[in-house]
């Protein structure tokens, strides 16, 4: 036997066991261009081997690595497998950042301090995710944080882009905890009274690809109320109870009743004591895999999107996979839809020397 021979391999074979024994680790990776700027692709991973990638297009996470029950670990998120992907006409937000406003503003306007501001109308004469060029078609510049668990976000938003009022600095951080949990933190701050409601809009299938819909995962959202919308999903300005359809204060199947809610779930639902502190306010879960995940928020309301608009349309996707209607869904931590036009929703103005501040956690657990 020829000890060379074997050399090769021992080394493969050393390199693969020490790489998890690192406790964190941040790797870096070229995604294309944008805008003559480099596109990276940076991936936070845990001591548990769980790991959360993100590019600067957007702010966008790629790819997601949860374990199942077993420890293998699969991605949970949909996404596509370049840059080409998610530069794509009719790219859903996939994993990304949206802002300034997330969700719809009516008629695509809104009056602030007797000022009128006209938005991009992008959504059937209404403002959705920030007009024609919101946050998730931005670069966002990353910086590596000490103690690689984090990474730091920012993007400037230019005074009248959009629309809206005001010079407003943003600065996101995603941080991976040892507890399989997926951290945002929010930050900003403006030069003009403006509305903010910033959000992430990860699509997650936790079945992690085994499964092409997320009719059979189990939903519980801690809200009693939601926002009943018009047609075009505007709120019509009341808060209500829970319809049968929407009651998902006890976990049941995101398929039991959806073929009740016309269009499928995209609602707002208002949830439970919010005084702004960190609280748990959703759990989803997926039997089969094990996988659940909880959202902890800090935020009053949560856009639960079951993915209606999804066609399996959509090319360059991750394994070229086709993302069928509600192949992925999303539960996105925000303030309530159209707020700036509805007085009685908690506000969304941010005036100077004020910071807005949110957090979001998408904490992965075993649930068996
Ligand atoms: C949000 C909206 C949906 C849809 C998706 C993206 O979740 O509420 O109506 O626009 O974004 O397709």
């Amino acid at each position: 036997m020829k000890p060379m021979k074997y050399l090769p391999v021992f080394l493969l074979l050393t390199a693969c066991t020490q790489a998890p024994k690192k406790d964190r680790l941040i790797m870096t990776k070229p995604f294309g261009n944008f805008e003559s700027q480099a596109v990276t692709e940076y991936t936070l991973i845990n001591q548990q081997g769980m790991e959360l990638s993100v590019i600067n297009y957007g702010g966008a996470v790629t790819r997601l690595l949860v374990p199942d029950k077993n420890g293998e670990q699969g991605d949970v998120v949909a996404g596509f497998d370049s840059l080409a992907g998610y530069l794509q006409k009719g790219n859903p937000y996939f994993g990304a950042l949206i802002g300034r406003y997330g969700n719809r503003i009516d008629k695509a306007g809104f009056t602030l301090d007797d000022h009128p501001y006209q938005l991009d109308a992008n959504d059937h004469g209404n403002s959705l995710h920030g007009g024609n060029k919101g946050y998730d078609k931005v670069y966002w510049q990353i910086t590596k944080l000490p103690g690689d668990s984090s990474l730091k976000l920012t993007y400037k938003s230019k005074d009248g882009e959009g629309g809206y009022p005001g010079n407003l600095d943003i600065e996101v951080m995603y941080t991976l905890g040892s507890d399989n949990s997926w951290r945002i933190d929010y930050k900003a701050t403006t030069d003009k009274p403006t509305p903010v409601n910033l959000t992430q809009h990860a699509y997650f299938n936790l079945s992690a690809g085994s499964e092409p819909t997320i009719l059979n995962h189990n939903l519980q959202i801690d809200a009693e109320k939601y926002t009943p919308v018009d047609s075009l999903l505007i709120p019509i300005g009341r808060v209500d109870g829970v319809t049968a359809a929407l009651d998902f204060r006890n976990a049941k199947p995101v398929g039991r009743d959806i073929a009740q809610v016309a269009g499928g779930y995209d609602h707002n639902w208002v949830l439970n004591k919010h005084d702004a502190s960190l609280r748990k306010v959703a759990i989803l879960s997926h039997a089969a895999s094990g996988r659940g995940m909880e959202v902890w928020t800090t935020e009053p309301g949560l856009q639960f999107y079951s993915g209606n608009f999804l066609d399996g349309t959509l090319s360059h996707t991750k394994n070229g996979k086709p993302y069928i209607q509600h192949a992925a869904l999303c539960l996105e931590a925000q303030h309530f839809p159209d707020s700036p036009n509805q007085p009685s929703f908690p506000g969304t103005i941010l005036r100077p020397g004020q910071v807005y501040t949110q957090t979001t956690i998408y904490k992965f657990i075993n649930i068996q």
